[in-house]
C-alpha cells in the first residue's frame, strides 16, 4: 500500500461544497463590516508595535525601522489582497486552510491548517508573554513586586540570574523582584511565567461564553488602543528632534548582542522581526461564518484593518525614533519609556495601561481564530469532529476547541521566551502567505468564471512582489527557524497519515 493515497492528496473541495456548508455551521451571524475591521485591528496592534519596535530599531535598523515597517507592510498587503479575493469567493471560517483545500488539494490544506496553528496559537503565546511584561512593569510602578520565578520562563529566569551574577549586579536585579531565588525540584531551578498563563486562561474562559460578548469586549479595547496610538503620534510629534533621525540608515556594524546589524540588511532583519506587528488581518477571514454579509464584509475588514494599522505603524516608528535616539530606546516597553524620558510620567502610565488592554484584545481575536480553524478542520474530518467540532448547547461556541487551545497557549506562554516564539510565528505565517499568493493564481486558472466580490488588481505584479518580499523575510529569519518549521510540519504529516487521511470527509464522500 502506498504511504499516501495520491488521488486523495490532490482532491479539492469545490466552491459549491463550501457554500453548502456555510449555511449550516450553527454559528450566529452577528458581525458587521466595522466590527470585523475592529476585530482585525484588535488582532493586529499589539506586541509588535508596543514591545518589539524597541529591539528592532536599537539592535537592527535604527531610524530606518520605518522602512522595515514599509517592507513588511508591502509583503502583508500583497498577501492581504489575495486573502480578500479568496474571502469574496469562499466566505468560510477556515481562512487559508479552506482556500488551499479549494485549490491545491487536501494535503496542502492540511499543511496550511497545521501551519496556521503556529500562527494563531503561538502568536497568542507570544502576546501573552508581552502582556505579562507590561503587566509586571505596571504593577512595579504601583510598588507591587513578584518573585522572579513566577513572572519569567525558565530560560529567561536563568539568563537573568547568570548575567547579573557575571556582572556583579545581583542587587540591582533583586530591586525588581520580591525574591530572586528559584525554587528547585531535584536540584533544577524552576520558573514559570504565571501572568502569561493566567491571562491566556482568562481569555479562554471569556471565549467559551459567546462570540457577541467577545466581540463587544474587543471593540472597547480597540477604541482604547487606537486612541492611545493616535495620542502617541500626535503628542509625540511635538517632541521629535530631527537630529535623532541622523543617520537614518546607520552604517553596517555589530550590535549590542554581538550580531551583524544595520545597513540595508539590518532593515530586512528588522522587517522580518516586526512583521509580527502585522499578523492578524487574516484572522478576519476566519470570522466568515459569523459575518452578516461575508462576501463583501470580510474583504473590507481585511483590507481596512491592514491599511489603518500600516499607517499608524509608520507614523509611530517615525515619532518614536525621532523622540529618542535609537541607541537609547527601551527594549521592553519602548513607547511608554519614550514618554517617561520626556518627563510625561502620566502619559507613560496611560500608554502602559492601554498596552495591557491592547495586548488583551490581540489575544482574544487570535484564540478566537484558532478555535474556528480547529472547528473547520474537524468538520472536514481531518481532526476528531466529535471533540473539536462540537458546539456548546447554550453558548453556541466550539467549547472543547476553545478549552484545548487556551490550555496549550497558556503552557507555551508559561515556559518559553518571547523572541523565540515570535520568530517561529513569523516564519510560519510568512509561509502561509506565500502559499496563499500561489493559491490565488491557481484559483484564477481553475475557476476563471466564478463570481468574485473582490479581485486582486494586477495579480502577476502583486503576486511576484508578495512572494519576493515574504520569501526575503523568511530567509532573513535564519536556518534555526527553518528547522523548527520543518519539524512542526513533519509532526503534522505524521498526524495526517495516521488520522486525517483515514477520516477525511471529502475522501469518504468521494469513495
Ligand atoms: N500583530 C500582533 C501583535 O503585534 C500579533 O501583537
Amino acid at each position: 500500500m502506498p504511504l499516501f493515497n495520491l488521488r486523495q492528496l490532490k482532491a479539492t473541495k469545490s466552491i459549491a461544497e463550501f457554500e453548502a456548508e456555510a449555511g449550516h455551521t450553527g454559528l450566529k451571524r452577528v458581525l458587521s463590516r466595522w466590527t470585523l475591521t475592529a476585530l482585525g485591528i484588535g488582532c493586529i496592534i499589539g506586541a509588535g508595535i508596543f514591545v518589539m519596535t524597541g529591539l528592532a530599531a536599537r539592535e537592527f535598523a535604527g531610524p530606518a525601522l520605518t522602512i522595515s515597517f514599509l517592507v513588511a507592510g508591502v509583503g502583508c498587503a500583497c498577501a492581504a489582497l489575495c486573502y480578500a479575493e479568496f474571502a469574496s469567493i469562499l466566505p468560510v471560517a477556515g481562512s487559508a486552510y479552506s482556500y488551499s483545500y479549494a485549490t491545491m488539494g487536501e494535503l496542502f490544506a492540511w499543511i496550511i491548517g497545521w501551519d496556521l496553528i503556529i500562527e494563531y496559537s503561538m502568536s497568542s503565546s507570544t502576546v501573552a508573554v508581552g502582556w505579562s511584561g507590561y503587566f509586571v512593569k505596571l504593577m512595579e510602578s504601583f510598588g507591587v513586586r513578584f518573585p522572579l520565578w513566577a513572572v519569567n520562563d525558565p530560560e529567561t529566569a536563568h539568563a537573568l540570574i547568570t548575567k547579573a551574577t557575571a556582572n556583579g549586579t545581583l542587587s540591582d536585579l533583586a530591586n525588581h523582584y520580591s525574591s530572586i531565588d528559584l525554587p528547585s525540584i531535584a536540584g533544577l531551578g524552576i520558573a514559570v511565567n504565571l501572568p502569561a498563563v493566567l491571562v491566556s486562561l482568562l481569555i479562554m474562559f471569556i471565549l467559551t461564553r459567546g462570540i457577541r460578548e467577545a466581540a463587544n469586549t474587543n471593540t472597547a479595547m480597540v477604541i482604547l488602543k487606537v486612541s492611545v496610538t493616535i495620542f502617541v503620534i500626535g503628542v509625540g510629534a511635538f517632541f521629535v528632534d530631527i537630529t535623532n533621525w541622523e543617520p537614518f540608515i546607520p552604517m553596517r556594524g555589530v550590535n549590542d548582542m554581538g550580531e551583524a546589524a544595520f545597513g540595508y540588511q539590518g532593515i530586512l532583519t528588522a522587517a522580518a522581526y516586526v512583521f509580527f506587528a502585522y499578523i492578524g488581518f487574516d484572522a478576519v477571514s476566519t470570522q466568515a461564518g459569523e459575518a452578516l454579509n461575508p462576501k463583501k464584509d470580510i474583504p473590507f475588514g481585511i483590507l481596512a484593518s491592514l491599511a489603518i494599522c500600516t499607517t499608524l505603524y509608520i507614523l509611530v516608528s517615525l515619532v518614536l525614533t525621532g523622540m529618542v535616539k535609537y541607541t537609547d530606546l527601551d527594549i521592553n516597553a519602548p513607547v511608554a519609556a519614550a514618554f517617561a524620558s520626556k518627563g510625561m510620567k502620566f502619559a507613560s502610565w496611560f500608554i502602559s495601561i492601554a498596552a495591557v488592554a491592547g495586548l488583551t484584545s490581540v489575544l482574544l481575536v487570535n484564540i478566537l481564530a484558532q478555535t474556528r480553524l480547529f472547528f473547520s478542520m474537524a468538520k472536514d474530518g481531518l481532526l476528531p469532529e466529535k471533540f473539536f467540532g462540537k458546539l456548546h448547547s447554550k453558548f453556541k461556541t466550539p467549547f472543547n476547541a476553545t478549552i484545548i487551545t487556551g490550555i496549550a497557549i497558556a503552557a507555551v506562554a508559561g515556559m518559553f521566551p518571547l523572541s523565540l516564539i515570535a520568530k517561529l510565528v513569523n516564519i510560519g505565517t510568512l509561509f502561509a502567505f506565500v502559499i496563499i499568493i500561489i493559491a490565488v493564481f491557481m484559483m484564477r486558472k481553475q475557476n476563471p468564471d466564478t463570481k468574485r466580490g473582490f479581485r486582486v488588481p494586477a495579480l502577476p505584479l502583486v503576486g511576484a512582489l508578495g512572494i519576493l518580499f515574504n520569501v526575503g523575510m523568511m530567509i532573513s529569519l535564519g536556518w534555526e527557524n527553518w528547522l523548527r518549521l520543518f519539524l512542526w510540519m513533519a509532526i503534522g504529516l505524521v498526524i495526517y497519515y495516521f488520522y486525517g487521511q483515514r477520516n477525511s470527509r471529502l475522501n469518504k464522500g468521494k469513495a
